[in-house]
């Protein structure tokens, strides 16, 4: 089981999960509005998209806006949702190049229609896209997640309860295509040490780094550090050094 788990991280790549953290911060201290921050925080996406398949990443997931940042000023919240509707529309065209599969993971039916239309058009053209998953944490939120596939569950007549059963419900309950990944890497910038109901399923036995810097200041040589950091770490799943080795 170990073994085969193993097999599968090096057949399929590195899964990375970043909480984009610190754009508001990083424009206050700037004098500047908060949005400037998340406008700057979309131009660091676009160097990490860009230089994750250089490190071995093959599914980059980006957390982009919680279930609980709604409770954020409206304006702020609108913003962001432009934000990410004006990056789609400029960078679909780029991952389709690229090779970049787009998915949006978290709940859809409170998105304003047109960025639903404009998500659900990003995902269809770069569908083929084998060089990475993109996948854009959107009104995400774990622990919702994590409930709505257990209702799933209680809905199905029989069948075995397993972890593969379970991931598979919760790749459905956040729209996504495939089952649930487990994170190999979980980076948070701006400086706070928690996780903020991000992928806690998925996270089980992910790598954590913390790092200062602010998420508009993040960029490759940033990536490459974290990666060579995760690198140098020894994984045992709970076992042990020379049986996960051998
Ligand atoms: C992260 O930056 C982006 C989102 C949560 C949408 P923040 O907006 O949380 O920035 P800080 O943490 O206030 O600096
Ligand atoms: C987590 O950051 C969500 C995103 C980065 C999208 P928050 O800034 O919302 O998290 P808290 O409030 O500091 O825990
Ligand atoms: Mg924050």
């Amino acid at each position: 089981m170990l073994q085969r788990a193993l097999q599968i991280v090096e057949d399929e790549g590195l899964h990375v999960a970043i909480i984009m953290d610190g754009n508001g911060r990083w424009a206050e201290r700037r004098g500047l509005p908060r949005v400037a921050g998340h406008r700057a925080g979309g131009e660091a996406v676009r160097r990490v998209v860009e230089a994750a398949p250089d490190f071995g990443i093959t599914t980059l997931t980006l957390y982009a806006f919680s279930s609980d940042n709604w409770r954020r000023p409206s304006r702020e919240v609108w913003a962001l949702l432009r934000l990410l509707h004006r990056y789609l529309r400029a960078e679909t065209e780029k991952c389709v190049k690229h090779g970049v599969r787009v998915n949006f993971v978290g709940r859809r039916d409170r998105l304003p229609p047109p960025l639903r239309a404009e998500i659900e058009q990003a995902e269809a053209v770069t569908a083929g896209g084998r060089s990475l998953s993109l996948r854009i944490a959107v009104d995400y939120g774990a622990r919702d997640a994590i409930l709505r596939a257990a209702e799933k569950l209680r809905g199905e007549a029989a069948g075995e309860v397993t972890r593969e059963r379970f991931a598979a419900l919760l790749g459905e309950a956040i729209n996504d295509c495939l089952p649930a990944r487990d994170v190999d890497l979980l980076i948070r910038t701006g400086g706070e040490q928690r996780l903020s109901d991000f992928l806690l399923w998925e996270s089980a036995y992910a790598e954590l780094l913390f790092t200062a810097k602010m998420w508009p200041d993040f960029d490759r040589e940033d990536l490459a550090a974290t990666i060579g950091e995760f690198r140098a770490r020894e994984r045992r799943f709970g076992s042990l050094t020379q049986l996960v080795a051998g």
